[in-house]
């Protein structure tokens, strides 16, 4: 049974950029997330239908910064290399910024967006549009004997049915098989106070103690564990068929340590979720006031990156567009836009940066805080400063 823990209050769905004929027809939510002692598993108190937050006006593009870039090609360079798969799918292929890397291979893209799926379909990828669940891992089967290789980065939290989804990929799976998970840290999202990782599409926030024992139920074991700094700090698990053996080092000691990281914290007591309740609340307040004071006192506010979890921020903390002028994003289907439920405008990023008469700058996408640094020098060297809430309230650099 799930214990909330956290109240994020009334809420509409965090990547649902608004046309202004769209306005009206805004709906909002009670975002809650409850922690379950049975099963360690820290989830949304109620889950959103999937079908009206993945679709085929999805806006999310996993290409859409270089550090994700980059990321995905080095990630497929190591798999491949340490477990040199025939056979690699991918839950949530988005616009296939990972399986571009296994042209060589089979491949198939599972994602239920019918935009991106297009997209990776176009590239020749054998596509299925659909969410990835026990009859879409039929449908897999019915053209592949096995598969060596499934991928999910930030996808399986996004599944309510989570269980299923994983013994989904047990049955597609082959005797050797790998399945490699990528998802935020919930140890990382409570040392940072990152509640904006909390929304609609993040049904789950996940951890290896959480993880170790959805997988124990599908006869699958976590085999290696690493920490990747994406996302602002995420894992990445290695898990196999219970006993098999992969014909690669593994890497046991990993996954002991990291459960042992979890426990210390006390990611399996209700306890550290309450007072990850108070760092939230205590975090909404100072943001609120440090940016109501600056505005007072006549500077122009404005913010780097419409993310979902901006979104949160804006909604949770009530900083509309009286406080913050606009939010600049490099993302076309998100321009022009309204932030959903504040109703920030969402413009396309000036040439040259920041513009001059811009005092300080929020960073929605904290999450990329160097590649933007690198970008806006011109910025902060004529005295712009940013705003992040991450670890805590702060003003940078
Ligand atoms: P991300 O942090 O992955 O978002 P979410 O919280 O929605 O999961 O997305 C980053 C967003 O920030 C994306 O819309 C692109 C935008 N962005 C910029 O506009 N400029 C930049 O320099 C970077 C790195 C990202």
């Amino acid at each position: 049974m799930k214990r909330q823990f956290l109240n994020l209050g009334m809420q509409p769905s965090a990547n649902a950029f608004l046309r202004d004929d769209q306005l009206s027809e805004e709906t909002l939510f009670s975002l809650r997330m409850g922690y379950d002692s049975k099963t360690s598993l820290v989830s949304l108190m109620e889950f959103r239908d999937k079908s009206s937050l993945f679709h085929e006006e999805y806006v999310y593009i996993s290409s859409a910064s270089r550090t994700m870039r980059d990321h995905f090609s080095k990630a497929a360079l190591e798999f491949s290399a340490r477990f040199d798969p025939k056979t690699v799918l991918e839950i949530g292929s988005n616009d296939g910024v990972f399986i571009d890397n296994f042209a060589d291979r089979n491949t198939v893209a599972i994602e239920p967006c019918e935009n991106f799926a297009e997209m990776t379909r176009g590239k020749g990828h054998d596509t299925i549009s659909d969410f990835w669940n026990m009859s879409t891992a039929e449908e897999v089967l019915q053209r592949y004997d096995t598969i060596d290789l499934v991928f999910a980065a930030n996808s399986l939290s996004h599944i309510p049915e989570i269980d299923e989804a994983i013994r989904s990929v047990a049955r597609v799976l082959s005797d050797e098989g790998i399945f490699i998970v990528e998802s935020p840290s919930l140890l990382n999202v409570m040392k940072n106070v990152a509640y904006d990782q909390v929304y609609d599409e993040h049904a789950h926030i996940l951890s290896v103690t959480a993880l170790a024992a959805l997988f124990s139920d599908s006869d699958l074991e976590i085999f290696d564990v690493e920490n990747i700094a994406v996302h602002g700090g995420s894992l990445r698990v290695f898990a196999q068929k219970a006993g098999a053996n992969n014909g690669t080092p593994n890497s046991y000691d990993n996954v002991a340590s990291a459960i042992s990281e979890e426990q210390s914290y006390g990611l399996d007591s209700y306890d550290a979720y309450v007072q990850f309740g108070l760092d939230v609340e205590r975090s909404r307040d100072e943001l609120s006031s440090l940016l109501r004071s600056l505005k007072a006192a006549g500077n122009k506010i404005v913010a780097y990156g419409a993310t979902a979890k901006s979104s949160v921020v804006f909604n949770y903390c009530e900083i509309g567009p009286d406080i913050i002028d606009y939010i600049s994003d490099t993302t076309p289907c998100k321009q022009n836009k309204m932030s959903p439920g504040v109703h920030i405008p969402v413009i396309p990023p000036y040439d040259g940066g920041i513009p001059k008469d811009v005092n300080y700058a929020f960073l929605g996408a904290w999450n990329y805080e160097s590649e933007i640094m690198e970008k806006e020098q011109d910025f902060v060297a004529r005295g712009g400063r940013f705003i992040t809430h991450i670890p805590s309230v702060r003003i940078t650099p």
